[in-house]
């Protein structure tokens, strides 16, 4: 199966998820969408010194918009910024500095920033990390695990009650159109048990992803949930962890910008919101999150488990 799972997604990723295909896709956008103002409405970003949520982060700043930069490291984050409001002229953006995969710190940035703030309209979680081997963090975690799910799951969890206040209120979660090769699978979340391949432990966080966003609009009826595959996208992630992928796909890779079309539909447009709420997105469009035969759909209880998991899971860190 998964021999036909693999082959299905790069043929399918060869037609649709390149560059020719968003610039077709394109072609049905509707500019208006994006010809808005979000002056007064506040985003907050993760991964937003990098890649898709750079581009991002720039796209919301020019429409006049709050920005929240949730990144790991303060240099890359620092410089990002000055170069989004130099580009944009907005100045309202803001550096914090957060690992995703210290649990425990998650917890307290999100607690804090629930203090320290009084709105949150749009939340995107857009960091995402490919391990090429295990590496375990300080608290005893897998760390693709811990950056991909569990800090996802604890930001946005924490954070919901603050989303919930604001008006118009989104949460986007950048998964990749790799976890349409995966089966939710919750008896391995620590992936400790057999061969550890990086790209398919992070294709499996990136289908709990979807199952996570389905189920956090079901809990949360007025919030609306998004999840959306950015594309095949030159940015550091892909050289790095993908190498000989991005070698002989670079011609072809969209740029971050293209990447981050549907993020940015998806976070500031009218037409965004008129649909319904926890559904997966490519081009601005919604579309299945499971590939035709390929036998990836979960059980109801398979999905209340793996959140219910990730719950105790998340209260074993959680600040008293
Ligand atoms: N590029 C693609 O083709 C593609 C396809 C499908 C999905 N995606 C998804 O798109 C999202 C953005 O990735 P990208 O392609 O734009 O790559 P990128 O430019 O390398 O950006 C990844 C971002 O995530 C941050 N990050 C990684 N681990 C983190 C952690 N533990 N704590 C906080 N931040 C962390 C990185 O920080 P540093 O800069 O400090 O490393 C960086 O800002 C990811 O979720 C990825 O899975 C990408």
């Amino acid at each position: 199966m998964s021999l036909y799972r693999n082959f299905a997604w790069f043929v399918k990723g060869l037609s649709e998820f390149t560059k020719n295909p968003f610039l077709a896709a394109s072609k049905r956008f509707v500019e208006k969408d994006l010809e808005v103002s979000v002056a007064g409405r506040v985003f907050m970003i993760t991964g937003a010194n990098s890649g898709i949520g750079r581009a991002t982060a720039t796209a919301i700043a020019k429409r006049g918009g709050t920005v929240h930069m949730v990144c790991r490291n303060k240099d890359k984050a620092e410089e990002a910024r000055a170069d989004i409001v130099k580009e944009t002229g907005n100045k309202e953006v803001f550096v914090h500095v957060l690992d995703l995969s210290e649990t425990k710190r998650v917890w307290e940035f999100a607690e804090s920033f629930k203090r320290k703030n009084k709105t949150l309209n749009v939340l995107i979680n857009n960091a995402g990390v490919i391990m090429s081997q295990r590496e375990t963090t300080s608290e005893g975690l897998e760390r693709s695990f811990s950056t991909n799910v569990l800090g996802v799951y604890i930001l946005t969890k924490s954070l919901i009650p603050l989303i919930e206040k604001s008006p118009d209120p989104r949460v986007i979660v950048v998964t990749s159109g790799a976890m349409l090769v995966q089966k939710l699978r919750i008896g391995n979340l620590q992936s400790d048990r057999g061969r550890y391949d990086g790209p398919m432990v992070y294709a499996q966080h990136k289908r709990q992803q979807v199952v996570l966003t389905e189920q956090w609009a079901k809990a949360h009826p007025t919030v609306h949930f998004s999840v959306m595959h950015p594309g095949w996208v030159d940015t550091p992630t892909v050289a790095t962890a993908m190498p000989d992928f991005h070698r002989s796909m670079k011609s072809s890779l969209r740029s971050p910008e293209q990447g981050a079309d549907t993020v940015l539909w998806l976070a500031v447009s009218e037409a965004a919101a008129k649909n319904p709420s926890g559904r997966f997105y490519q081009d601005r469009v919604m579309v299945p999150a499971h590939l035709p035969l390929a036998w990836t759909r979960s059980s109801t209880l398979e999905e209340h488990k793996l959140v219910a998991l990730l719950d105790d899971m998340a209260k074993t860190f959680q600040p008293h």
